[in-house]
């Protein structure tokens, strides 16, 4: 097991956290899986918003909640999949959503809530967790799906990238350097 590296950074509105979403667009190639951790409200969406505008998709990315999986086709030409796990109850329907094939067939998944799926993902993955900036506990740490008193608040969050694998691990260095410039 390869040691996790870490980064992180804080987004003072929604527009910092579509800053941050951008960067790490720049950097996404068609093989990548990115699971987005982060309790209700916390500015999963929004950094994905800022993601697809980077990858030069210009329809509007909106919570795919109910419909599970959007797919967007990049200026590259390879397909976003935007990913949202909250509802399913078992492991089995996310890996019927088959985010793994559809990756190795041409294209990149960004699962929200996706630490839940993530047996039936990508293991070298890179893990985003969204907190709080004034809550003490460690972003991504809090799974549950309980509703939270910050739901829908406004306010600064602090953003922890984690490498999971070989394949992150090596790309840190490019994203650090994206994340300070
Ligand atoms: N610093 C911030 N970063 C991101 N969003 C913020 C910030 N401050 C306020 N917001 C607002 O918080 C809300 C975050 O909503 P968003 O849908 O992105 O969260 P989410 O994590 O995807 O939620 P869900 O768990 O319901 O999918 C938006 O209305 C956004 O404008
Ligand atoms: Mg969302």
């Amino acid at each position: 097991m390869s040691p996790s590296v870490t980064l992180s950074a804080i987004a003072a509105g929604p527009d910092d956290m579509k800053a941050l979403g951008a960067v790490l667009g720049g950097l996404l190639r068609s093989g990548d899986t990115v699971l987005l951790g982060g309790e209700l409200g916390a500015g999963k969406t929004t950094f994905v918003q800022g993601l697809a505008a980077a990858l030069g998709i210009e329809e509007a990315v909106t919570s795919p909640t109910f419909v599970l999986v959007h797919s967007y086709r990049t200026a590259a030409g390879w397909d976003l999949l935007h990913a949202d796990v909250w509802r399913l109850e078992q492991l089995q329907e996310v890996i019927d959503l088959a985010l793994p094939e559809q990756v190795e067939d041409g294209g990149a998944a960004v699962v929200e809530w996706g630490e839940m799926a993530a047996p039936a993902l990508a293991p070298d993955c890179l893990h985003v967790a969204i907190g709080f900036a004034d809550d003490q506990s460690c972003p991504g740490d809090n799974a549950s799906r309980g509703l939270d008193d910050n739901a829908g608040a406004g306010g600064a969050r602090r953003v922890v990238f984690r490498a999971l694998g070989p394949n992150w691990d090596q790309r840190m260095a490019g994203l650090k350097t994206a994340l300070a410039s």
